[in-house]
């Protein structure tokens, strides 16, 4: 979570109706709208990227936060931070499960997150590769134990204790993940991990914990991040620092952690994320819109040279099933996070999905081109045609699995008909491809320079394409 708190936010994620809220507004190279609507304010998160926030009181306070982060002080050198990396007994493909944010906010405890375990298995998403179970913010007491200082389970939300749910969330053969914060208190209020990385890495590593999210509220001043970085690199910034700090507490359990950063796209992230963790948060927190699906669709493509093994852009949790988006926004808020490697953690009442939305989350497709281990790197922009006109985002991609081209089609407009040269897609020719539909499993026979399809407004296509015959993937003409 980033601005909000508690039921506040779960409240306004109710009511999020309008088109632009948690859009982005402005940014280097933004062109597009820089007004929000009627009670939202625009908040410059970093340089390159503001977003519409809700205008209540505790978003001035964030919003201030945020700007204290660029302040114009130079600091020293860091020397003495931690250098060690994440580790890579996990995180290799980008991380499939599920977390309590979107769908319950604060309102969480025991028997929803083993609900939520227990579905993983009853309506085959384990089967399909889901994996983590994964608490969110308010699963702990308000106080450190006063005498081991450990952060205390509350005993209300979890009889169980952490260890008892984990244990539980193991012993159906998945995996289970926690969140702290590297500031002085949560986003909504609860013991925090700065400055008490060891003490809370071991906590978690003792009752069973295999994957960490690591958000950026509650940081204090003297943490803020210079305006030039020591060297010019943001690996040395005071944010990267704080991530990695407990990526050594990680480390010095000896447990494997999959380490991610909710770092809201702070700092450059990007550039050094794989040397402290295995997946990065690039923006703010997501809303059910499609307005927040083509905002950080058009962030991402900005730094796909960043992906691939161990190494993820973290579009932010899944709303499937959460507000009013269209069956064809949903399909392409799946497909994009798989043809991108993002995280996909699903984020709302897994008992409350319907068949069509239950397909689209488990498609075999999709999903095997997300957890691929053979070819790391994302889906990428390219030009369809000639003639074809620029979108923001861009509406055609093309990427590599081991079975071998993919291209994958974003209508974000209401133009249905879609042409794409096979010339055009990077490592094909103008030959002659037979194309197969990812999301039916169907062949849709042989085509010959080029592929003309129909694509509902704001749904996406997604082929796999290979040559006609072996050898066919030079140029015939
Ligand atoms: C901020 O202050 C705390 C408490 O004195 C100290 O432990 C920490 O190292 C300081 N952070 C930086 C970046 O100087
Ligand atoms: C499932 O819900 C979506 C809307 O989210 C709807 O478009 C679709 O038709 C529903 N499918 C079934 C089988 O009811
Ligand atoms: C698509 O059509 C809707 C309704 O007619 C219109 O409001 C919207 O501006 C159109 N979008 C584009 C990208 O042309």
């Amino acid at each position: 979570m980033l601005l909000l708190y508690g039921s506040v936010f779960a409240a306004l994620l109710l009511s999020a109706v309008a088109e632009s809220e948690f859009g982005q507004c402005g940014g280097t190279g933004w062109s597009g709208d820089t007004t929000c609507p009627s009670g939202w304010v625009c908040a410059a998160l970093t340089a390159h990227y503001s977003q519409c926030v809700p205008g209540i009181s505790s978003v001035a306070s964030t919003t201030a936060s945020q700007s204290a982060t660029r302040a114009t002080t130079t600091s020293a050198a860091p020397t003495a931070a931690p250098t060690v990396g994440p580790s890579h007994a996990t995180g290799k493909t980008p991380a499939l499960g599920w977390n309590s944010w979107n769908a319950y906010a604060c309102d969480i405890n025991e028997d929803k997150i083993l609900a939520a375990a227990n579905q993983f298995v009853s309506l085959g998403l384990a089967k399909a590769g889901y994996q983590y179970v994964n608490i969110d913010d308010c699963w702990s007491v308000k106080t450190r134990d006063a005498s081991t200082g450990r952060i205390v389970p509350d005993p209300d939300k979890f009889p169980s204790g952490i260890s008892g749910v984990a244990s539980q969330v193991h012993s159906l053969g998945l995996k289970f993940g926690i969140y702290s914060d590297a500031g002085t208190q949560t986003c909504a209020g609860y013991p925090a991990s700065l400055g008490n990385e060891e003490l809370d890495a071991a906590t978690f590593a003792e009752w069973g914990v295999d994957y960490l999210k690591y958000d950026n509220c509650n940081v204090p001043a003297n943490w803020s991040d210079a305006s030039t970085p020591p060297g010019g690199d943001w690996y040395n910034s005071n944010s990267a620092i704080r991530y990695r700090q407990m990526t050594a507490a990680l480390d010095a359990t000896g447990r494997p952690f999959h380490f991610n950063l909710c770092i809201w796209g702070n700092a450059n992230v990007w550039d050094w994320g794989a040397r402290v963790g295995h997946s990065w948060r690039m923006s703010g927190d997501a809303s059910a819109s499609w307005s927040y699906i083509t905002s950080i669709i058009t962030t991402n493509v900005q730094h796909l040279d960043s992906i691939d093994f161990y190494s993820h852009n973290d579009m932010d949790m899944m709303e499937i099933g959460n507000g009013d988006l269209t069956i064809q926004e949903q399909r392409t808020h799946f497909a994009a996070w798989a043809f991108f490697k993002s995280p996909i953690l699903l984020g709302t009442d897994l008992g409350q999905l319907n068949s069509t939305q239950l397909a689209i989350i488990t498609n075999p497709e999709l999903l095997a081109f997300h957890q691929d281990t053979t070819v790391g790197t994302p889906a990428r922009p390219f030009t369809p045609t000639s003639s074809a006109p620029t979108t923001s985002p861009p509406e055609f991609y093309s990427g590599r699995s081991v079975k071998g081209t993919h291209v994958f089609i974003i209508n974000t407009g209401n133009a249905t008909s879609k042409t794409f040269d096979f010339a055009k897609v990077p490592g094909l020719g103008s030959g002659s491809y037979k194309l197969h539909d990812m999301w039916t499993g169907k062949d849709l026979g042989t085509f010959t320079k080029s592929h003309t399809s129909t694509v509902d407004t704001h749904d996406t296509a997604a082929f796999l394409v290979t040559p006609a015959r072996h050898g066919a993937d030079v140029d015939e003409e």
